[in-house]
């Protein structure tokens, strides 16, 4: 099978998904989209309002944010890959529970083994908090380790973890914007490294 019909059977399956309970209030879930030959994976935390309304990630606020910090970084949404920990809201956008992150995860598990990027973005705590752990990197909070590569096996692959803010943190502390850009410039340094033009 390609990487596009590896992904697109795991979206099949994520539709049908009853193995937490986000399913009964879910209006749409939102299992990630991109290009299956993505260098780069972003991964977010959780679809919100208007994610879990239309079935794509970071459509909101936090993703038109986002689509300025991928072009300043020479990126579009059909040269990348993003994903989220859970594939479907939870109620009033609260926190993702300990439970419903252990149930979902090996579908992001498996699209990070599809697409196997060079990079993951893993964007706010959530993110970085479950990246980390597969990795038995120590995570002590966003503000500490946003900003640097990390180089990491995971998942029996070779790749370079870049944690950053999560977008929707910038929509309300400026200062997490700032670095949300500077972190942005950094990224698209390295990857000028990687692609000399
Ligand atoms: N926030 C996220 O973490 N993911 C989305 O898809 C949208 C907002
Ligand atoms: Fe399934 Fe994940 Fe949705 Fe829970 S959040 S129902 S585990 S797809």
């Amino acid at each position: 099978m390609s990487k596009r019909e590896l992904l697109d059977a795991i979206v099949t399956e994520v539709i049908v998904c009853r193995k937490c309970e986000l399913w009964k209030t879910r209006k749409n879930p939102v299992p990630g989209e991109g290009s299956p030959h993505s260098q780069i994976m972003f991964i977010g935390e959780a679809p919100g309002y208007w994610e879990d309304v239309k079935g794509k990630p970071f459509v909101g606020a936090a993703g038109k944010f986002l689509d300025t910090l991928l072009s300043e970084a020479g990126l579009s949404r059909e040269n990348v890959f993003i994903g989220n920990i859970l594939k479907c809201r939870p109620p009033k956008n609260r926190e993702p529970s300990r439970d419903e992150i252990e149930r979902c995860t090996p579908y992001l598990n498996r699209q990070i083994r599809v697409i196997q990027p060079e990079i993951i973005v893993t964007l706010g705590n959530y993110s970085t908090a479950y990246v980390f752990s597969k990795v038995a990197l120590p995570f002590n909070g966003i503000t500490r380790v946003h900003g640097k590569f990390y180089k990491a096996s995971i998942l029996d692959m070779q790749v370079t973890i870049f944690p950053t803010f999560h977008p929707a943190a910038a929509l309300y502390h400026p200062k997490y914007k700032e670095q949300l850009i500077t972190d942005f410039h950094t990224l698209q340094q390295e990857l000028a490294q990687k692609r000399p033009i």
